[in-house]
């Protein structure tokens, strides 16, 4: 099937923030990170936009895979914006795309830290942040995958969450429309002042707030929301506890559950 996508009308929204901005499809592609990684070592450090309608080897965070069903241009949202980014700190910047997502597509959409989307307990969308040097330039790429349509749970303990379950008429190219100049937007923001602005809105989808949880360092408490910097506050029996690495996996820690 072919999907018509709005690149016309991202491109022109988008273009006026970001100079030399523009939009690419492709019909099938490794990885749009590596992609845009591969273009940014070789010297093309570009604002883009590259969606990929099926992508063969789809990375998530921490070395995972990130499978997308056959048809994935139809069940699954696959995207990477790169650009050029200067903040001040860098901290934080995962946590403002998820919020940029979640305030863009749904009122029930929820951000389990640092940067997954959830819906009900089960995780909806994943984004892989990757940056490289090119000359005096810091080069970002801002990977999102959004599932759509229920995938199969194929080696994960619950089903992945759809948007199609509260967005039952979202398909990919509205879905990648309501999300683009939303995140531009956010990422100019964090750019200006970083993550701190941020942090209440965070709270108000914070999936964590309030929870009993558990952290791959072994940490157990009380996730007490995000300082100002983006690390998790987790309150446990020997006070407040700041996690801010991105190595560090948090669950719930009653359901659990990932991707
Ligand atoms: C995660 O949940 O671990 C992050 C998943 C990120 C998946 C997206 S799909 C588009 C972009 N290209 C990739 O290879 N990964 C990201």
């Amino acid at each position: 099937m072919t999907l018509r996508w709005p690149a016309e009308n991202i491109w022109e929204t988008v273009a006026p923030l970001l100079p030399g901005f523009t939009v690419e499809i492709l019909p099938e592609v490794d990885s749009t990170n590596t992609e845009l990684m591969r273009r940014a070592r070789a010297g093309r450090p570009e604002p883009i936009l590259l969606v990929a309608e099926r992508q063969t080897a789809g990375r998530g965070r921490l070395g995972r895979d990130w499978q997308s069903d056959t048809d994935a241009g139809l069940a699954t949202l696959t995207f990477s914006l790169g650009l050029p980014l200067n903040p001040v700190d860098w901290s934080g910047l995962s946590l403002a795309v998820g919020l940029a997502i979640v305030q863009s597509l749904h009122p029930t959409l929820k951000l389990k830290w640092p940067n997954d989307v959830w819906l009900d307990d089960r995780k909806l969308a994943g984004i892989l942040i990757e940056t490289t040097n090119v000359g005096d330039l810091r080069y970002a790429v801002i990977g999102i995958g959004i599932n759509l349509l229920p995938r199969s749970a194929d080696g994960l303990r619950t089903p992945p969450a759809a948007l199609s379950e509260v967005m039952p008429e979202a398909d990919a190219p509205s879905t990648l429309e309501a999300v683009v100049l939303p995140l531009v937007r956010m990422l100019l923001a964090f750019e200006g002042s970083g993550f701190g602005e941020q942090r209440e809105a965070f709270h108000a989808r914070d999936l964590l707030y309030g929870r009993e949880v558990v952290c791959t360092d072994g940490t157990t408490g009380m996730a007490r929301g995000v300082d100002a910097s983006g690390a998790l506050l987790v309150h446990t029996a020997s006070g407040i506890q700041k996690i801010s690495s991105a190595e560090v996996s948090v669950r719930p820690a009653v359901t659990s559950t990932d991707r």
